[in-house]
C-alpha cells in the first residue's frame, strides 16, 4: 500500500493507496477525483477510455469524504501540488456512501468551521498546522535530549499557585484540601532540577483567562526547562538555541506543509538563524515611545496606543511594535519585580527589576516564552511568598528545596501554541491545537 507523501519517489509505477474523496468534478469521459489519505492531498483522473463502464460509474457515485481502494498510474505533472498525479486504473469504495457531508467544498466562515473541528481536521489548512505541530514537538524532544536533559513530568493537579491567583482553575477535592490545574510545572521541575541537573516538562498547562484575544487559551502545551545551577544569561543563551533550532527543523520538514499554508518563510530566516537581541525593559520602554512619537506603527496597532510608564506591563501592542522593530526573537529582560511571579530573583544591581526575560516573536506574535533566574535564598524566597499573600503551607516543600544544596538556577516556559501560530503564520492560536479550550468554546 502506497501514501500520497511517497508518490513522487514512484513516477510511472501504478501504486494502489486507500483514500478519502475530498471533492470530485469533471464531466462525459472524465473524472477528477481529489484525494487525501492523511499524508498528503492529490488528484486522480479517471478516463472513461483507460477503466471499465462499472468502475467509471463507480467513481462517478463517489461522495464527499467516502474512503476509496484506488490503483493508478504515477504520473509526474508540473501543475500539481506535490508534482503527481494518479490515472486510475481501478477502484472500489472501502466505506458508505452517506451523502451529506457538512463541510462542502466553499468558502465557511472560521466559527462555523470551529464547530465542525471533528470534521474540519481532515481539511488542508488544520491538517498542515497540526503536522508542523508535530514536527515542532519532536524538535522539543530531540533539542532537549540533545543537550542532556530529562523529561520530567509535573503533575496537573498542584497545591500550588505560581502565576497569579486570579488565573487558577479550582477542583473539589473531596471537601478536603484546595487543589488547583497546573498553571505550570515550574515548580516541581525546581525540585527535578536538582535531582537531575537539567529536566524539563512538556504538557498541558491551564489558566482561567477571561478575556479573549488571539493569545490566550484556556489549555495550552507548555514547555519548561529548568536547570540547576544556572543563571539568567545562560537562561537566554538556552532559548536562543532553542527557539532557533525548532525553526530551523520546521523549514527543513515542514516545506509542504508551509507553502500549503502560503508562509513567506523568508519572515523566518532571521529566527532560524539566532542572535537575538536581548533588550532591558527600560530601554525597550524607549523604543515603544520612539515608535510612537514618530508614528511609526505596524499595520496592526491602532494609532491611539499609549506609551508605557515605568512599573506598568507591556500590552500586546507593545510587544507587536518591539516585534516590528526587531523584525526577529527579542529578548525582553529586566521587568520591574512588582509586576513579575514571587520566585523571580532580583537584580543584584538594581532589585526594583528582576533577572527574567520574555521572548517577543516578530510580526505581531507577541510573548513566546516567559523565563527567569529563580530566588535561591530561603529567607528572601520566605518573604516573597508571604508578601504575595500566598499560602505558607502550601510551598513548605517548594522551600524545602533551598535548605540544602541550593544554588542559583533558571529556567523558562514556552507556549507550544504561540510558537506554532508563528511558524505557521495563522491568525489565531485556536487553530493551533487539535481541539481549542476557550471561554467560548468547550466543543467538540
Ligand atoms: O510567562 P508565563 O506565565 O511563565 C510561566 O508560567 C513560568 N512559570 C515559566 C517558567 O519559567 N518555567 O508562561 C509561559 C508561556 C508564555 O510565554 C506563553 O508563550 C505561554 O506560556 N502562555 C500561554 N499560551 C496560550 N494561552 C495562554 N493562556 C497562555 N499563557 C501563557
Ligand atoms: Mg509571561
Amino acid at each position: 500500500m502506497s501514501s500520497i507523501r511517497s508518490l513522487k519517489e514512484h513516477v510511472g509505477e501504478t501504486v494502489t493507496l486507500n483514500a478519502w474523496l475530498t471533492d470530485k468534478s469533471g464531466k462525459g469521459k472524465i473524472q477528477f477525483l481529489k484525494l487525501r489519505d492523511g499524508t498528503g492531498f492529490v488528484q486522480a483522473t479517471v478516463f472513461k477510455g483507460d477503466v471499465t463502464e462499472e468502475i467509471f460509474e463507480a467513481a462517478k457515485r463517489l461522495t464527499q469524504e467516502q474512503a476509496v481502494s484506488i490503483t493508478g498510474e504515477v504520473r509526474a505533472d508540473e501543475r500539481a501540488p506535490g508534482g503527481v498525479e494518479l490515472s486510475v486504473r481501478d477502484l472500489s469504495p472501502i466505506s458508505e456512501n452517506h451523502g451529506e457531508y457538512a463541510i462542502t467544498p466553499k468558502e465557511h466562515g472560521i466559527e462555523f468551521l470551529m464547530d465542525q473541528r471533528h470534521l474540519w481536521l481532515r481539511h488542508r489548512r488544520p491538517w498542515a498546522v497540526m503536522r508542523v505541530r508535530d514536527c515542532v514537538q519532536r524538535a522539543i524532544v530531540d533539542f532537549f535530549h540533545g543537550e542532556g536533559f530529562v523529561r520530567f513530568d509535573a503533575p496537573f493537579f498542584t497545591p500550588n499557585a505560581a502565576e497569579g491567583t486570579t488565573e487558577l482553575f479550582e477542583i473539589d477535592l473531596f471537601g478536603e484540601d484546595k487543589a488547583y490545574l497546573s498553571q505550570t510545572g515550574q515548580l516541581h521541575a525546581e525540585a527535578g532540577a536538582f535531582a537531575f541537573g537539567k529536566v524539563y516538562t512538556f504538557g498541558p498547562t491551564f489558566r482561567a483567562e477571561k478575556s479573549k484575544t488571539r493569545r490566550h487559551l484556556l489549555e495550552f502545551w507548555m514547555v519548561e526547562p529548568e536547570v540547576a545551577p544556572s543563571n539568567h544569561a545562560q537562561n537566554m543563551d538556552l532559548q536562543e538555541r532553542f527557539v532557533s533550532f525548532l525553526v530551523r527543523r520546521a523549514l527543513a520538514e515542514c516545506q509542504a506543509e508551509l507553502e500549503l499554508l502560503g508562509r513567506d518563510v523568508s519572515k523566518l530566516a532571521g529566527a532560524a538563524e539566532g542572535n537575538y537581541p536581548r533588550v532591558t525593559y527600560t530601554d525597550a520602554l524607549e523604543i515603544i515611545r520612539k515608535h510612537i512619537d514618530d508614528r511609526d506603527l505596524p499595520p496592526n496597532v491602532q494609532d491611539d496606543v499609549q506609551p508605557v510608564e515605568w512599573g506598568d506591563d507591556l500590552g500586546a501592542p507593545h510587544e507587536t511594535i518591539l516585534g516590528h522593530h526587531f523584525d526577529r526573537p527579542v529578548m525582553i529582560e529586566r521587568y520591574p519585580a512588582a509586576i513579575k511571579a514571587f520566585y523571580m530573583q532580583p537584580d543584584p544591581q538594581d532589585p526594583r527589576v528582576a533577572l527574567c526575560d520574555d521572548m517577543i516573536a516578530p510580526e505581531g506574535y507577541g510573548e513566546i516564552i516567559g523565563g527567569s533566574e529563580r530566588i535561591h535564598d530561603y529567607d528572601l524566597l520566605k518573604s516573597r511568598i508571604e508578601h504575595e499573600g500566598l499560602p505558607l503551607e502550601a510551598f513548605d516543600w517548594y522551600l524545602d528545596l533551598r535548605r540544602t544544596g541550593s544554588v542559583p538556577h533558571a529556567g523558562f516556559g514556552m507556549g507550544l501554541e504561540r510558537v506554532i501560530a508563528w511558524i505557521t503564520g495563522i491568525d489565531h492560536i485556536r487553530e493551533a491545537i487539535p481541539f481549542p479550550r476557550m471561554l467560548t468554546r468547550m466543543k467538540p
